[in-house]
């Protein structure tokens, strides 16, 4: 458990002293936990150094001190830049030839990339019309070899599996220890940006389970090797369609509108049941609801745009802070949580366009007519929504519209 006396979380003054500048990636900025040596040749994108967030709408709507770990900040958009470029790196070193995965879309974009990096030949197994349209563009223009299945994501890990263990092909999904490895570095970054403590609470999506697994372990380490006091309580948070953990048993034919954790037979199960036990934490689950309601309130209310299965860490604390979880309350201090943003909002534009609510409303190109638009409208056509009545009544009880109305806008005086 996390020492809730210690520590002041506020994000400013000094940049930490300890952090290497320029920063050389995951894999060098974090080598004395990873399996690496000086010899090692490093195949980077320069991932990781993502930002840790404030959020005050979700502090001041739960009465926790809310951070956003932006992961959308990584080079191909998502988390899986961390845990690739350490099995890149091992992959080259064992001589690899050819890599190949199995992905709901961020880890094919993510392993398409690297292989680039690493001169490898990239084969990517992808459930056919269920991959978010910007991972699927990345893939195809970094140039992997993009196979199609008629199945889902459970089926084409099956097969990835089977194939890499008949043929020296490297499988890089995270079944691979190596990907584990680098992603324990966001827990790290986490640590280090809190300026040497742990969050008190670490809610996350779980899909095939990897990263919860990942991040426990890098904060487990990072206590014993004593650079924190404390682990958080692990929270990690699966769509209610596909929630196998929390049922207890596969799904065969899992669904979410959250297409990246759309997952039914979670490979790291026990890694996320064990997280989840240790810390004193659990595994829950969110509606496709609650997951767009916390993706249109982060967008609108904290000015971070994340992907639909990113937004299941957000829609899991408001869920528990509404219900009045009382593992959400600490004596002593405002506790820290840290909600996981794994993907970038621009992955799925299908998704961002729907959810927007607003469109463009078209005016000629005159004075006269934008003039109208800006100041003619309650809150005016840049805002898009003259009502403003967009709160809905979820499960958090909370609203994502920004306010009503918009500056009063009298013309400037003469001189000014
Ligand atoms: N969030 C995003 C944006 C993801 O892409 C994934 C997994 C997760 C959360 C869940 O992480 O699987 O470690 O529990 N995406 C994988 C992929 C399955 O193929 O891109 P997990």
């Amino acid at each position: 458990m996390a020492d809730t006396q210690s520590g002041e979380s506020s994000q400013t003054g000094p940049i930490a002293p300890s952090k290497p500048y320029p920063w050389p990636g995951v894999v060098r900025a974090y080598a004395p936990f990873l399996p690496v040596n000086e010899d090692t040749r490093i195949i980077t994108l320069l991932e990781g150094n993502t930002p840790l967030i404030p959020a005050p709408y979700l502090s001041a709507v739960t009465g926790l001190d809310v951070y956003l770990k932006f992961e959308g900040a990584n080079p191909t958009g998502s988390f899986k830049d961390r845990g690739m470029a350490m099995a890149m790196t091992k992959a080259v070193e064992d001589g690899a030839t050819t890599v190949m995965c199995a992905s709901t879309g961020n880890t094919s974009a993510s392993a398409a990339a690297y292989a680039v990096r690493a001169g490898l030949r990239c084969v990517v197994v992808l459930p056919a019309g269920k991959i978010a349209l910007g991972k699927l563009a990345q893939a195809l223009v970094y140039g992997a070899e993009v196979l199609a299945i008629p199945g889902n994501f459970d089926r084409a890990l099956e097969i990835a599996r089977e194939l890499t263990a008949k043929y020296p092909i490297t499988l890089v999904n995270s079944v691979n220890p190596y990907r584990i490895e680098g992603q324990t570095t966001a827990a790290y970054e986490v640590c280090d940006a809190l300026r040497g403590r742990a969050p008190d609470y670490l809610f996350i999506p779980v899909g095939n389970a990897g990263n919860i697994t990942a991040y426990w372990k890098g904060f487990t380490r990072y206590q014993r090797a004593g650079k924190v006091d404390g682990t958080p309580m692990m929270l990690g948070f699966e769509a209610e369609g596909s929630a196998a953990l929390v049922r207890g048993a596969p799904i065969a034919e899992p669904e979410t509108i959250a297409t990246a954790i759309r997952i039914g037979n979670p490979a790291s199960w026990q890694g996320a049941v064990g997280a989840a036990r240790d810390s004193g934490g659990t595994i829950g689950s969110v509606t496709d609801d609650e997951i767009l309601e916390a993706y249109r309130l982060i967008a609108r209310r904290e000015g971070v745009m994340a992907e639909p299965a990113s937004a299941a860490s957000v829609a899991g604390l408001l869920k528990m802070a509404a219900g009045g979880d009382a593992r959400l309350r600490r004596a002593g201090g405002k506790p820290v949580a840290v909600c996981v943003l794994t993907g970038n909002g621009l992955k799925d534009p299908d998704i961002a366009v729907a959810q927007a609510r607003n469109t463009p409303k078209t005016v000629p190109a005159e004075l006269d007519a934008i003039a109208e638009a800006v100041l003619g409208g309650a809150g005016g056509a840049a805002r898009g929504h003259g009502s403003g009545a967009e709160s809905v009544g979820g499960a958090s009880g909370v609203s994502e519209a920004s306010g009503t109305g918009g500056p009063s806008l009298a013309p400037r005086k003469a001189g000014k």
